[in-house]
């Protein structure tokens, strides 16, 4: 009997401090298609993700909540739209999930903590240093940039404290030939160099234990100690399968470890202070760790208070999960850092998704059905074309695989899409609905409609890691069964028959333009409810403080005020509202809609076709409940009695002239 192979793969485990975003959805979702890539291939695969539930900031944030630490991370875990919540939207397949508060992780903890302690591995000192909060971590004088955290450029203040430390250095000749023997132990390569250096300059020992954070797992041997952060984190990837526990029973089965992914600012954890625990405690060490980059947001590093757009949970509901899978999977190269943007991930749907790998779908089976009734036989009536299409279809999913192997996730996909694409311009070639226009290519037609049926087909297994419920629905439509979508049974031209069904198109085509502005509207929304939000005494002090500057201002404010010529290009009466009037206006440089309080004054139609003054650079305003949202402001005077009159200049006048 021989037993299947297995396959470890692990997320980090996720600080519950917030609400987690896209950028930490791009490592789950990157591990979640490998997971799924190894199944494929038949290995056992352990899918490990879970949370980092103690330190310093969870404790803070508690507090400011006014509930326990454990209430607050259970919440946020657990609760709805938590993490577990997240992961099930987006198809994240783990097989575990472990919770560093989860009593056999503790227990199993303590146990390593003491054994260390006891074999001369972990000892007492002090600490001196500086700490940054934000990034729970120690810092010594010479790793500061310009007094601030090297990591995220924060401050950090000066700590002194009895504090446990483990014995790094120890083990900074045998970190070398770790790399040196295993070339792919560090991934990407070129990450190697960086570790390899840090050694270099002089490996400090690393504190492990802290007497000011109560929430922690204690330290068994010395109560008003609790653990500090990365023994009690790093661990969860052994403790998890059962490692001095008896919650499971998987260590002997899965351990070592195939992969841990991780973000790159917390690679020197898992390829220094990690390997050299797994030392100490004389286990085997994990094969390989990918350090990856960051996704980046309007080039910064994606931040939580720049708006609902990068909230992964939205983004799904407008697009679709698999659009968000497919966005992260192909279009952040691996291992560097990638950009977010809307335009971006509208365009790759639209290019790929909908134009690409939708239309073959539903051309194909549409053809199936009108010119066969929905049932085709395995035709080989070969002809000109069928060899490259046949080729480059049966060499893909080799393609996928040597890529997938060297983690390159993006490249993979990319690999699924040249054969698709080489099926789309095989319509182009053989043109269907000109054979169909003799009988006697009936032959010839159907084998060609065969063909890209086998060709969707291959599509179809091997998007299924990337697009699981995409690859379902494409199944669904060519008929195929569990067994036909197997990975060993891909073999161009094995399937006897196609019964096809038509469904739903898989990506429709988005409208970026119109979706672009909807999306800024959305944001400016939820911009102005955030502000709404505002505690309320705010708001005298406001109107006091713009009160008091009214008579003057400099000339700087003024300049900041961008008033601009704009034509109206339609204008309509809202039945929801008798005071305003909607205009869509050409501003010079693009439409944009204003809401205006003028409908007392003026009909639609006196206004249409006319150069009226607006307010460019006021911030975009929802109205009527942010069913509009106003992007602008047409200027008007108002005399004493109230009547108002629209500021206007004659047609001569160039809609986006500037008034000043
Ligand atoms: O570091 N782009 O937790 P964490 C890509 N608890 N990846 C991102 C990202 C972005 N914009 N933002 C975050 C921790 N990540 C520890 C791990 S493991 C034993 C302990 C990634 O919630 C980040 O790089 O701060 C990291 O790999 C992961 O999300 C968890 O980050
Ligand atoms: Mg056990």
């Amino acid at each position: 009997m021989s037993e299947k192979k297995t396959f470890y793969i692990t997320t980090p485990i996720y600080y519950p401090s917030d609400k987690l975003h896209i950028g930490h959805s791009y490592t789950t979702v990157a591990c979640d298609a490998l997971a799924r890539y190894k199944r494929m291939q038949g290995y056992d695969v352990m899918f490990l993700t879970g949370t980092d539930e103690h330190g310093q900031k969870i404790q803070d944030k508690a507090a400011d909540a006014g509930v326990t630490p454990k209430q607050y991370v259970d919440n946020i875990v657990e609760g709805e739209g938590g993490v577990k919540d997240l992961w099930k939207l987006l198809d994240i397949s783990y097989d575990r999930f472990i919770r560093t508060t989860d009593d056999y992780h503790m227990e199993s903890c303590q146990k390593i903590f003491t054994q260390l302690y006891e074999q001369g591995d972990i000892y007492k000192s002090v600490y001196k240093g500086h700490y940054c909060k934000p990034c729970e971590s120690f810092w010594t004088d010479s790793q500061l940039v310009d007094g601030k955290c090297p990591d995220c450029g924060r401050e950090v203040y000066e700590a002194e404290e009895e504090a446990y430390f483990f014995k790094t250095s120890k083990y900074a000749d045998r970190l070398l030939r770790l790399y040196e023997e295993n070339p792919q132990f560090i991934q990407p390569e070129t990450r190697k160099n960086e570790m390899i250096a840090f050694i270099n300059q002089g490996l400090q020992d690393t504190c492990v234990s802290r007497t000011t954070v109560p929430w922690g797992i204690p330290v068994p041997f010395d109560q008003k100690h609790t653990m500090y952060v990365w023994v009690d984190a790093l661990s969860n990837y052994i403790t998890a399968l059962g490692y001095q526990n008896g919650k499971y029973d998987d260590y002997s089965k899965f351990w070592p470890a195939d992969l841990h992914m991780v973000g790159k600012e917390i690679l020197r954890f898992h390829t220094i202070l990690w390997p050299a625990m797994l030392m100490a405690l004389d286990l085997p060490l994990p094969k390989r760790v990918f350090g990856h980059g960051w996704l980046l947001l309007d080039g910064g590093k994606m931040s939580k208070s720049k708006g609902n757009v990068v909230d992964p949970v939205v983004l799904c509901q407008r697009y679709g999960v698999d659009a968000i899978r497919y966005f992260l999977l192909r279009e952040i190269p691996f291992g560097n850092d990638g950009s977010f943007s809307n335009e971006s991930l509208i365009s790759r749907i639209n290019t790929d998704l909908a134009n690409d790998l939708g239309n073959l779908l539903s051309r194909t089976v549409a053809m199936v059905e009108k010119y066969f009734g929905g049932t085709i036989p395995a035709q080989r009536a070969a002809g000109e074309f069928d060899e490259d299409l046949i080729s480059i279809v049966s060499a893909m999913p080799a393609h996928v695989t040597e890529n997938m192997d060297q983690l390159l996730i993006p490249q993979a996909t990319q690999e699924i899409f040249k054969a698709i694409q080489r099926a789309n311009k095989y319509i182009d070639e053989t043109a269907p609905w000109a054979l169909a226009k003799d009988e006697a290519n009936k032959p010839r037609l159907a084998a060609v409609l065969y063909n890209l049926c086998e060709a969707l087909r291959f599509a179809a297994v091997m998007l299924a890691p990337f697009l699981p419920t995409t690859a379902d629905r494409m199944a669904e439509q060519l008929g195929l069964s569990q067994a036909e979508r197997d990975f060993d049974t891909l073999t161009f031209g094995s399937k006897t028959e196609y019964t096809v069904q038509k469904g739903e198109a898989l990506f429709p085509r988005i409208d970026m333009e119109k979706e672009l502005a909807e999306l800024a509207a959305e944001q400016a929304a939820k911009a102005a409810a955030a502000q709404a939000d505002q505690p309320a005494e705010e708001a005298p002090a406001l109107e006091k403080l713009e009160l008091e500057h009214l008579d003057e201002i400099t000339f700087d404010d003024f300049a900041k005020c961008e008033m601009r010529v704009a034509r109206v290009l339609e204008c309509e009466k809202l039945k929801e509202s008798k005071k305003l009037l909607k205009f869509k206006l050409f501003d010079g440089e693009r439409e944009r809609t204003i809401l205006s309080g003028i409908a007392k004054w003026y009909e639609p139609e006196d206004l249409i076709g006319k150069n009226v003054c607006i307010v460019a650079n006021l911030a975009p305003r929802p109205m009527m409940k942010g069913k509009y949202v106003s992007e602008g402001m047409i200027l008007s005077a108002e005399d004493n009695e109230g009547n108002v009159t629209v500021v206007q200049f004659p047609a001569s006048v160039k809609p986006g002239s500037q008034l000043g």
